[in-house]
C-alpha cells in the first residue's frame, strides 16, 4: 500500500521494527551500554549547519567518485553489518544485488549468513570482505584466501572488536544468533553463553584479543589484496595505520555498538584527516541518515561514507527493492543537497561547505 512507502531513510526504521521480531530488531538497532555513542553518532551531524553557495550552474550534478581506484556511483558503500538472513530470507545476497544495481561497493562481514562464495556469484558488485582475527589465525588467512579467490577487491580489517561491547539489550533478550556461514568446516562455534547473549559467547570465543599492529605485517603477508582499517578514531592512530601500509582509514565506531562513550564519528572525522593527508583515503561510517549527512563528511574531507543499520532497515522491511530505496534515497537527498550549496561536483564539496558547532561561537 502507498501508505507503508517511505519517504526518507529514518521511515524504514519503524517498517523493520513492524516486520522483525524483537530480539532481532534490537539486534540491529541497539548500542552498547548507556547508547551514549550511538545517540551521539546522530546527534553530532545535527550541529553541523551547511554553508551554501549560491548562483553557480548545477544543472547536472555528478556524484560519481573512485574507491581504491573502482568507478561508482555515489559516495555510499555499504557498511558491513552480520546476519542478514534475519532480517530477509536471502539475506546478504539481496544486499548485494541492490548493491550491484546502485553501482556501489558492498563490504561483506565476516559474520555473514550467507557465505562469501554465495554472494559472489549472484552479483556483479565490487565487494570488499569484512575480516576479524580470530584466535586461530589460520581461520583469518584462510578467510583471506576464500576472499581473495572469489574477486573481492579489499580487505576491511576491523580493529575495534578485541571483546565484543556490552549491548545489554542482546543480553535480555537472551540473543540467539545463527552460526556463521563463513566459519562452517573451518571452526566450531558452538559457544555456550552465560544465559545472557550468544553473539558475545560466541565473539569472546573466538576473536582474538591479543592482535596488535605488529601483527599487521603478518596479515599482508597472507594476501595482495589492500587493506583498510575500521574503527580509527585518533590522530595518534591513523598515524600508525599509515606506518603499517594501509590503503585506507575507515573512522568508525561500530555504530555505537563497541565502546559506549568513544566519540560521534562526524567530530572526530577532521582529526583523522589532518593526520592522514592525501596519503589514503579517509572513510567514515555511524549515524548517516540523509544526503545531507554525506555532504557534511564530504566536506569534513572523507572520500566517502558507508552506512549500516538503514541498509538492514530497508532489507527487513521491503528486502532487495528496500536496500535499493534505501540507497537511492541517499543519493537523490545528496544530489539535491549538492545542487542547493552550489557544488556540481563531489570534488567541489570543500571544508568551507560547513560549520561545525565550535565555528559558530566564533
Ligand atoms: C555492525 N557492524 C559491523 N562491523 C564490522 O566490522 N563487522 C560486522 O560484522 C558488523 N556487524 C554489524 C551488525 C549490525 C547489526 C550493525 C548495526 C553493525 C558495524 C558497521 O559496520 C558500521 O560500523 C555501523 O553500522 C555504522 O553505523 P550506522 O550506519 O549503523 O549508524
Amino acid at each position: 500500500i502507498m501508505a507503508e512507502e517511505p519517504v526518507n531513510v529514518n521511515e524504514f526504521k519503524e517498517l523493520a521494527r513492524k516486520a522483525l521480531p524483537k530480539m532481532y530488531y534490537d539486534f540491529y538497532t541497539g548500542g552498547a551500554e548507556d547508547q551514549y555513542t550511538l545517540q551521539n553518532n546522530e546527534e553530532a551531524f545535527r550541529r553541523i549547519t551547511i554553508r551554501p553557495r549560491i548562483l553557480r550552474d548545477v544543472r547536472s550534478i555528478d556524484l560519481s567518485t573512485t574507491v581504491l581506484g573502482y568507478n561508482i556511483s555515489m559516495p555510499v558503500l555499504i557498511a558491513p553489518t552480520s546476519m542478514h538472513k534475519l532480517a530477509n530470507p536471502e539475506g546478504e545476497i539481496a544486499t548485494a544485488r541492490a548493491a550491484s544495481a546502485c553501482n556501489t561497493i558492498m563490504v561483506l562481514s565476516t559474520g555473514s549468513t550467507c557465505s562469501l562464495e554465495e554472494v559472489a556469484s549472484s552479483c556483479s558488485a565490487i565487494r570488499f570482505f569484512q575480516l576479524y582475527v580470530y584466535k586461530r589465525r589460520d581461520i583469518s588467512a584462510k578467510l583471506v584466501q576464500k576472499a581473495e579467490s572469489n574477486g573481492y577487491k579489499a580487505i576491511v580489517l576491523t580493529v575495534d572488536c578485541p571483546r565484543i561491547g556490552r549491548r545489554e539489550a542482546d543480553v535480555k533478550n537472551k540473543l540467539v544468533v545463527p552460526p556463521p556461514k563463513n566459519l562452517e568446516g573451518l571452526l566450531s562455534t558452538e559457544f555456550v553463553s552465560d544465559g545472557g547473549s550468544g553473539l558475545e559467547a560466541l565473539i569472546n570465543g573466538t576473536l582474538d584479543p591479543s592482535f596488535r599492529w605488529e601483527d599487521i605485517a603478518w596479515l599482508k603477508s597472507t594476501t595482495n589484496l589492500p587493506i583498510l582499517i575500521k574503527g580509527v578514531l585518533t590522530h595518534e592512530d591513523a598515524i600508525k595505520s599509515l606506518e603499517v601500509g594501509v590503503a585506507g582509514i575507515i573512522v568508525s565506531n561500530h555504530g555505537g555498538r563497541q565502546l559506549d562513550y568513544s566519540p560521534a564519528t562526524i567530530d572526530v572525522l577532521e582529526e583523522v584527516v589532518h593526520a592522514v593527508g592525501e596519503k589514503v583515503p579517509v572513510f567514515i561510517d555511524g549515524g548517516i541518515r540523509r544526503g545531507t549527512d554525506v555532504f557534511k563528511a564530504m566536506a569534513l574531507g572523507a572520500r566517502a561514507v558507508l552506512v549500516g543499520r538503514p541498509v538492514v532497515f530497508g532489507l527487513a522491511a521491503k528486502g532487495e527493492y528496500g536496500v535499493k530505496r534505501v540507497l537511492k534515497m541517499l543519493k537523490d537527498e545528496l544530489e539535491l543537497a549538492m545542487a542547493l550549496s552550489g557544488c556540481s561536483s563531489t570534488k567541489e564539496i570543500t571544508r568551507s561547505h560547513v560549520r561545525t558547532e565550535h565555528e559558530q561561537r566564533i
